[in-house]
C-alpha cells in the first residue's frame, strides 16, 4: 500500500483514491488484500459496530483500541484515525494530544477530525506536531445536533468557506460528506488537496464507503448514497442457520471433525 506522499501524488496526477472505513483485524486484511488506497477507522464503529443511534458517545480510548486491531491486520496500510467527539474540539492542546494518541497507541499514520472553518487552530497545531490531518466537512455527524439531523448540507459559500480552510490550515486531504455533486466538483477543481467524497457525487478526488454499509453487514437506516456491493448480512444468517440445522440433526461434527486415539494434528488448511 501506499504511503500519503505517494496518494497525494497520485491525486494530483489524476487518480481517483479509494478509501474504505474497517474497524477490526479481519476487516483491515480484506480492505488491504482488495487494494484499497487507506483505511479510515472512522467513529462510525458507534453506530454501525457499537450499535449506537450517533457517533457522540465514541471515545478516544475506543479509537486508539480500533486503529490498534486495524494496524496490525494491514501494517503497510495508510490508517486514516479519527478523532471522536469531544477529543480535540476543546482546545488545539487537547487536539495535538488526542491526535497523538491515534498515532503513538493506535498505528495509525493521519488524523481525520471534523469542521471546517471553526477547527483551523486545532488542524493547525496538530499539523505542526508532524501528523498529517484530513479535514471532513459538509455533513459532519458530530454536529448533528447543531445541524439539526442527517441532511444534505447545500449552503455553497460555508461548504466552499470551510474547504478552503482546512486546506490552508494544513491538511493534506478532506472528506466531503452528503453535498450536491456540483458544489463538491467546484471544490475539488478549486483545492489543491485531494476531496474524498461520500455523498457527494463522482468529480472528487477520491471516495469513501463505510465498510459495513457497502458489504450489507448494517442493517439499520441507510443514506441513499450508499451502494451495497454484496449481501454479507443475509449469507451470514444463512451460514448461521444451517450451523444450527445441523447441531440440531446431529449431522454436526462430522467424524472428520473429532479426534481418534491416535495423534493427529489438530489443525487444517484452509
Ligand atoms: O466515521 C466515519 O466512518 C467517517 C466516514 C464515513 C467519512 O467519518
Amino acid at each position: 500500500m501506499p504511503s500519503i506522499p505517494d496518494l497525494i501524488a497520485r491525486a494530483a496526477a489524476g487518480e481517483r483514491l479509494v478509501v474504505v472505513t474497517a474497524y477490526d483485524f479481519p476487516g483491515a486484511r480484506f480492505a488491504e488484500a482488495a487494494g484499497v488506497d487507506a483505511i479510515m477507522v472512522g467513529d462510525s464503529v458507534g453506530v454501525v459496530v457499537q450499535g449506537r443511534a450517533s457517533t457522540l458517545s465514541v471515545t478516544l480510548d475506543q479509537m486508539v483500541y480500533h486503529c490498534e486491531m486495524v494496524a496490525r491486520g494491514a501494517p503497510d496500510a495508510v490508517v486514516i484515525g479519527d478523532l471522536p467527539f469531544m477529543s480535540y474540539q476543546a482546545s488545539p492542546p487537547q487536539a495535538v494530544a488526542s491526535a497523538g494518541r491515534l498515532i503513538k497507541e493506535g498505528g495509525a499514520a493521519t488524523v481525520k477530525l471534523e469542521g471546517g472553518e471553526r477547527m483551523v487552530e486545532q488542524i493547525r497545531a496538530i499539523v505542526r506536531a508532524d501528523i498529517p490531518v484530513v479535514g471532513h466537512i459538509g455533513l459532519t455527524p458530530q454536529s448533528i445536533h447543531r445541524l439539526g439531523g442527517y441532511r444534505v448540507q447545500r449552503d455553497r459559500d460555508r461548504l466552499l468557506a470551510d474547504a478552503v480552510a482546512v486546506e490552508e490550515a494544513g491538511a493534506w486531504s478532506v472528506v466531503l460528506e452528503c453535498g450536491p455533486s456540483g458544489i463538491a466538483a467546484e471544490i475539488s477543481a478549486r483545492l489543491t488537496i485531494p476531496t474524498i467524497g461520500i455523498g457527494a457525487g463522482a468529480a472528487c478526488g477520491g471516495q469513501v464507503l463505510v465498510y459495513h454499509d457497502l458489504l450489507g453487514l448494517y442493517d439499520g437506516r441507510a443514506m441513499r448514497f450508499v451502494k451495497r456491493y454484496a449481501a454479507l448480512g443475509e449469507a451470514t444468517v444463512a451460514a448461521l442457520a444451517r450451523f444450527a440445522a445441523e447441531v440440531r440433526a446431529g449431522t454436526f461434527p462430522a467424524p472428520e471433525h473429532g479426534f481418534g486415539a491416535e495423534g493427529s494434528a489438530p489443525e487444517r488448511s484452509r
